[in-house]
């Protein structure tokens, strides 16, 4: 195992600059199992932060699917194949009776880009509304519906098909919980972006909402505002992208 300074120095030498490492004193980390990440010292972490890993580090029946398709057979969709029908059979079946197609991809980063790419489509239209400090993945596309990308460090400022509303935060945001029914009162600035884009004819193509604001710091919405801001959207033929990364 190379040690971390050495690590540190390759790191300069061969990996971009843009990709930037967390930490006063950089973390290495080598295994993970579970909820834990362990450092090379040997030292245990409760990981609190990485991406996305949502049955733990390492599931064991995770690897072993893994191991075994990959044994097998790894390749595109282009053949016909009994997995992508049957997994997604049970998947929908797991949904409300409306969620009932399925499209597979790789990342969080590809499922978003692709519902954007949809909604886009669908509407002919990419007036898209979104949340203050939300962030939905590091694809151009993603990146330009996400504010904690596009107004943070080295952002280039909202492109003009979006439009933010600010964090239905009922803690620390503009309506707070003793503030009447804030749910409602979030879901009206959706509501103002749609009379805006009405008023200078525009369709609104997509808004787009995670289920609880991550990168935004761990915001859990008032009751009712994402179910009142999709219906606004809904009703005026824009499209509802759940992001449940
Ligand atoms: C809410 C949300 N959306 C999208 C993404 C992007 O997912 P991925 O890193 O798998 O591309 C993330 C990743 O952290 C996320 O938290």
């Amino acid at each position: 195992m190379l040690s971390t300074e050495n690590i540190k120095k390759l790191r300069c030498q061969y990996i971009g600059p843009s990709l930037s490492l967390s930490y006063h004193e950089p973390l290495h980390i080598v295994k993970g199992k579970g909820q834990y990440l362990y450092g090379s010292d040997g030292r245990q972490y409760l990981d609190a932060v990485n991406n996305i890993s949502h049955v733990g580090h390492c599931h064991p029946r995770v690897l072993a699917a893994l191991e075994e398709q990959n044994r097998l057979l790894n390749t595109n969709t282009r053949y016909l194949h009994d997995n992508i029908v049957t997994y997604a059979e049970e998947l929908t079946n797991k949904l409300p009776a409306k969620l009932d197609v399925c499209y597979f991809t790789n990342s969080g980063s590809e499922s978003n880009d692709l519902a954007l790419c949809m909604a886009r489509n669908y509407t002919g239209s990419n007036q898209t509304i979104v949340i203050a400090g939300a962030y939905h993945g590091h694809t151009k596309a993603t990146i330009e519906v996400s504010p904690y990308k596009f107004d943070g460090p080295g952002g280039a400022g909202s492109p003009d098909f979006v439009h933010q509303i600010p964090m239905p935060d009922p803690y620390r945001g503009k309506y707070r919980s003793n503030d009447g029914d804030i749910a409602l009162k979030y879901a009206d600035c959706v509501q103002q972006i749609l009379d805006v884009l009405h008023d200078d004819n525009k369709q609104v193509s997509a808004f787009i909402a995670e289920a609880i604001l991550g990168c935004g710091g761990q915001i859990f919405f008032p009751e009712g505002f994402l179910a009142a801001a999709s219906t606004k959207v809904q009703q005026t033929g824009g499209l509802y992208i759940a992001d449940e990364v």
